[in-house]
Order: structure tokens, then C-alpha cells, then sequence
């Protein structure tokens, strides 16, 4: 059996010899190679929603340890898409957190990305095992996304009211958000989504 290493190099002198390419599709052989692949595109915005996560996640827990939950509410409200974005300029890249039920009406999801939360949903209520998805873009590049899932320090702000999220809390987040929709959750549901976008 041929090493693969090999077959790729077999491969490519085929192609080099049957066809030099002129100056004209030169271009087009530029072209081609710049266009990154879905596993790419996957691979990419993997990288950016672990480290995305991290630093939103290590913030959080600091604002509760120093300032309680009531006090953090503050600092979700006004970090959170400061942060994402601040990673964004980083990336180079588009990085929102989208939710079917949004806090913050920014952050609400379209259509299409509402049914991708119910069947991410759907899967994770069946056990199943979830992944990210990317999606071509009409205009080249991909949307990544990447489900947002819940776990024991979310629900004190976004689990079910008078049970972890306290009235006081609560009061608090209405006060910011009075169109939140963003509580009733348990563990291990779907929050949300992390969209980025990846141009080629
Ligand atoms: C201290 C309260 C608090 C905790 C704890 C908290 N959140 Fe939030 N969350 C907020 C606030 C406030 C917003 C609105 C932020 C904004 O205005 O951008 C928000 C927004 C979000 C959004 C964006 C979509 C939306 O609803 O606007 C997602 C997704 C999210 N939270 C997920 C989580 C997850 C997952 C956890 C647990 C790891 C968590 N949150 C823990 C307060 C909290």
C-alpha cells in the first residue's frame, strides 16, 4: 500500500505535468488554494469559541467571588459584549453570542439560528453528542457555530426565578433587561450559540 505522503506526491506531480499551468489560471490555482475548508472553517472558529468562553468564563466567576451575583449582573451587562468583542479584534473575526430567548436584544437569534438551537436541543435532551456547525456563506467564508450549554453557576441568573435566581437578583436583571427572556433554564441545556464569522 502506498504511504499517503506518497500518494499526495504522486498526485501533484500528475497534476504538474499534464498541466502548467499559463499565467492566465495561475490566478485561478491562487485563487482556490485561498479558500478555506469547512474542517478549516471548523477548526478555526473551535479555536476561537474555547478561548472566547475562557476568558468570558474566567471573568464571571472573578465579578461573582468579588461582587456577589447581584454585582456581577453589572459586569455581564456591561463587559460581556465589550469582551467578545475586544476577541473579536484579536481574531479578526465576527464573534457574537446569539440565544433564542436573549437578555439582551442584541443577542437575539434569526430564524434559521433558532431552529439550529432546537435541534442542538433535541440532540442534547436525547443524549446525543453535539458539535459545532459551519455553514457556507452566499458571498464566500463560513458562519461558525458552536452551542452555549448551561451549567450550576448560570442558572443563579438565568435559571428559574424564585428558585436560583433570587427575587432580588431578578428585580436587578429586569431593571437592565425589561424584555429578558433569558431565565427557566436548567443544567446542561442550550443556552445559546457562539456565531463567527470566517472569511477565506
Ligand atoms: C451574574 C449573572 C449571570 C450569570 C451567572 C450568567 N449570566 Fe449569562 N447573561 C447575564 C447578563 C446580564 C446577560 C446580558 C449581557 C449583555 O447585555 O450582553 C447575559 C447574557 C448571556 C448570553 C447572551 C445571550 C443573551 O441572553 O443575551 C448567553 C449565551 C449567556 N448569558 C450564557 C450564560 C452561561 C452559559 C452562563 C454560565 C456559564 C451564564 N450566562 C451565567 C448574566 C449572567
Amino acid at each position: 500500500m502506498f504511504h499517503r505522503k506518497t500518494l499526495y506526491w504522486l498526485l501533484f506531480l500528475t497534476v504538474f505535468v499534464h498541466c502548467k499551468p499559463n499565467t492566465e489560471n495561475k490566478e485561478v490555482v491562487k485563487e482556490q488554494k485561498e479558500v478555506i475548508s469547512q474542517e478549516e472553517a471548523l477548526a478555526i472558529g473551535q479555536d476561537i469559541a474555547v478561548a472566547s468562553q475562557q476568558v468570558l468564563g474566567k471573568n464571571l466567576k472573578q465579578a461573582i467571588e468579588k461582587k456577589g451575583v447581584l454585582g456581577a449582573i453589572t459586569f455581564c451587562n456591561t463587559a460581556a459584549i465589550r469582551l467578545t468583542d475586544s476577541m473579536a479584534t484579536a481574531y479578526k473575526h465576527s464573534i457574537k453570542r446569539l440565544s433564542d430567548k436573549p437578555r439582551n436584544q442584541m443577542n437575539q437569534a434569526s430564524r434559521a439560528e433558532e431552529k439550529l438551537i432546537a435541534a442542538y436541543s433535541k440532540d442534547l435532551a436525547e443524549g446525543k453528542s453535539i458539535s459545532p456547525s459551519a455553514f457556507k456563506k452566499e458571498n464566500g467564508g463560513y458562519r461558525f457555530y458552536q452551542p452555549i450549554v448551561s451549567n450550576k453557576l448560570c442558572l443563579n441568573c438565568h435559571g428559574v426565578v424564585g428558585q436560583q435566581v433570587n427575587e432580588k437578583t431578578f428585580a436587578q436583571i429586569k431593571a437592565l433587561y425589561p424584555n429578558d427572556k433569558a431565565t427557566g433554564y436548567a443544567a446542561n441545556q442550550i443556552r445559546g450559540l457562539w456565531a463567527i464569522d470566517i472569511e477565506n
